[in-house]
């Protein structure tokens, strides 16, 4: 995702706006966005000093989401400045800390037990092999892992352009496996990361080892885990080295199946450390989906929707070459809205014809670059 000031801005100023409202959950959504934002365009900074402000207008915004969950919570404090951009808006505000210091790792762990399986993803047949090699044989027949000396758990990074289905492929694993999923989002993290980050990184692995089987999902992985320079913040200074460290304390003799999923579209941007085997012990690339996957994504977005005659699966699964299965989800969703709103303007209810995805697809391009395909396959070669 490409994010810029504007979006920043909008999003802020709706989150200042719903907190001034008092409406605390709207404006919790809004600001935990907007600092995500920020985060992003921190790391798209042109110079240390620019990532700093920008870094600190997050952490101020971070702050402002704790005092939404406070205010919530009732005993509203002070209404502070809102954090600003720049010289632009707001000025600096008074530090409000929470209170208790400690926070309930329970509002910001999401615990999910998918129900989507491999069955449910189209293609991505390696994909799905070596992550059964890897990930799942060996929880499935612990016996014989121990005999043959096959590790159990650890970590596995999945990799690639957007939309490819790598956070479907996450919570397939946790399935597959019977397991809870833990998932967290970079911006619930760095929420609480600001000031404690170190215990929030164990705490999010000391509950997923309390429920084993458990799978743990970081998102964007390379927002909490960036490359360290001499100018990263203080926070990920900290933060890099503890989630190498739960990695490494990984059991992997045993069978207690913990199993560690991070997906990122730009892995040439996480630390290298991160990338070595026994703190990754896979790395596995989601690529865009080939003809066959294309044509299973065609069958998965049409079912039980009503197509014309003259749709041509086939023909279709070619012009498709080069889009993700997130832009094929979009233009099934798209092609079904013609017919759809000319029957609710009173025309006649027609099945979706070949012309409704044709001009679909004309209308919306691939939403992935050929370019930014040779910088994955890059990657995949050279892991750098
Ligand atoms: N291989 C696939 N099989 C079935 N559906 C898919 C597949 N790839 C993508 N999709 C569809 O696209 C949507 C987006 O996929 P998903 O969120 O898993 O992509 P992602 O790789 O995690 O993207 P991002 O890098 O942007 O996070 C899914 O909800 C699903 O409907
Ligand atoms: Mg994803």
């Amino acid at each position: 995702m490409t994010v810029s000031f504007d979006t920043f801005d909008r999003l802020k100023g709706k989150g200042v706006a719903a907190y001034q409202n008092g409406d605390y959950l709207a404006a919790k959504s809004y600001l935990v966005d907007a600092a995500e934002c920020m985060i992003e365009l921190a790391e798209a900074a042109k110079t240390p000093e620019a990532r700093r402000q920008h870094e600190q207008i997050a952490a101020e915004l971070i702050e402002l989401v704790r005092d939404c969950d406070a205010s919530a919570a009732g005993g509203r404090r002070g209404k502070p400045a809102p954090p600003g951009r720049g010289g632009k808006g707001g000025g600096p505000r008074q530090s409000a800390k929470v209170e208790e210091g400690e926070t309930d790792a329970s509002d910001w762990i999401v615990r999910d037990k998918p129900t989507i399986g491999f069955d449910d993803i189209a293609g991505l047949d390696d994909v799905k092999e070596e992550i059964r090699l890897k990930m799942i044989y060996p929880f499935a027949h612990p016996e014989l892992a121990r005999q043959y000396g096959i590790s159990t758990g650890g970590g596995i990074l999945l990799y690639g352009p957007p939309g490819t289905g790598k956070t479907m492929m996450a919570k397939a694993i946790a399935h597959e496996i019977d397991a809870t999923f833990f998932v967290v989002s970079p911006a619930q993290v760095m929420s609480k990361w600001v000031g404690e980050a170190e215990q929030n990184i164990r705490k999010l692995f000391e509950a997923a080892k309390a429920e084993t089987p458990s799978v743990v999902f970081l998102d964007e992985i390379e927002a909490l885990v960036p490359k360290r320079q001499s100018d990263s913040s203080t926070v990920m200074q900290r933060v890099v080295p503890q989630i190498l460290q739960e990695l490494e304390g990984f059991d992997r003799g045993g069978e207690r199946a913990l199993l560690f999923v991070g997906a990122t579209n730009k892995p040439w941007m996480l630390d290298e450390a991160m990338l070595r085997p026994g703190r990754m012990d896979a790395k596995v690339y989601v690529p865009l989906p080939d003809a066959p996957a294309r044509y299973k994504l065609l069958e998965i977005h049409f079912t039980g929707r009503p197509l014309a005659d003259d749709v041509d699966l086939g023909a279709l699964c070619d012009r498709l070459e080069g889009f993700s299965g997130a832009d094929i989800k979009n233009i099934a969703q798209q092609a079904a809205q013609r017919p759809f709103l000319e029957a609710v303007a009173g025309g006649e209810a027609r099945p979706i014809a070949m012309k409704d995805i044709v001009a679909e697809i004309e209308a919306n391009p691939p939403s992935v670059h050929p370019s930014d395909l040779t910088r994955y396959e890059k990657f995949a070669e050279t892991g750098k």
